[in-house]
């Protein structure tokens, strides 16, 4: 995507130069705007990938103001973005991160996460399994924390998605805290967290740091907690 909104934010101005110089300044107009536009949704999605999401996760794991003991699951961690945020805010605790390493993420693998988590220096507290999250082989609430990224919305199908976060909710111990950022179906999650009794279900817009390449493809969160 970011390559199609790059091309595109370079090629329509290039096109739309070529169409003033034939006396065209009508379509060479249209163009050039339609290339404004392209090019800054390249800059948004780029800024949202490089720096934006790492700064709005920050702003959410430290708004949870974490004891350092919890016991966290990121479900769908892939190479570990936001795993490793919360795994170096549980010096005490353990951060597991479950992943099938699909390609839903360039460079997506088992290894490449661990990887990441020693060059954070948090790998004495991380711990990686492979499964899927319709799922969890984990017990009833063995979490403090469960946060996911942009991993839920893969699962094709509602069932499939809606047990993903009925497993997300079952795994939380009394007083849980669960994060779930998506910009798709976010309230349908929050419709299935309210089902199964969670407290707190809230979905709020995570602003334009989490855009990618504008305002149509905004990410949202859905926070819920359980009863203590
Ligand atoms: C777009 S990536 C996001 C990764 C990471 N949370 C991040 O924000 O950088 C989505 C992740 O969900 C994983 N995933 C997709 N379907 C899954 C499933 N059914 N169970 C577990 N992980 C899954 C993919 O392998 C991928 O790593």
């Amino acid at each position: 995507m970011l390559a199609g909104l790059t091309a595109g934010g370079i090629a329509e101005p290039a096109v739309a130069a070529v169409l003033f110089g034939v006396g065209w300044p009508i379509p060479a107009v249209v163009l050039l705007i339609g290339g404004v536009m392209l090019a800054a949704g390249a800059a948004l999605f780029a800024h949202t990938t490089l720096r934006g999401k790492f700064r709005v996760w920050d702003a959410e794991l430290d708004r949870l103001d974490l004891r350092g003991d919890e016991q966290v699951l990121d479900v769908g961690c892939g190479r570990g973005l936001v795993l490793l945020k919360a795994a170096a805010r549980v010096p005490r605790g353990r951060a597991v991160g479950l992943d099938l390493w699909t390609r839903d993420q360039s460079g997506n693998s088992q290894e490449a996460a661990s990887a990441n988590a020693r060059a954070e220096k948090v790998a004495d507290r991380v711990e990686l399994v492979t499964d899927d999250m319709r799922a969890l082989p984990f017990e009833d609430g063995t979490f403090d924390l469960v946060v996911s990224s942009l991993a839920v919305h893969n699962i094709p199908d509602a069932d499939g998605r809606a047990a993903a976060v009925r497993e997300a909710f079952r795994v939380l111990g009394p007083g849980g805290r669960l994060r779930l950022a998506d910009f798709r179906n976010v309230r349908d999650y929050a419709a299935v967290l309210r089902e199964c009794g969670a407290a707190d279900v809230q979905v709020y817009d995570l602003g334009w740091r989490f855009w990618y390449g504008g305002p149509h493809a905004r990410t949202s969160m859905v926070a819920a907690a359980r009863r203590p």
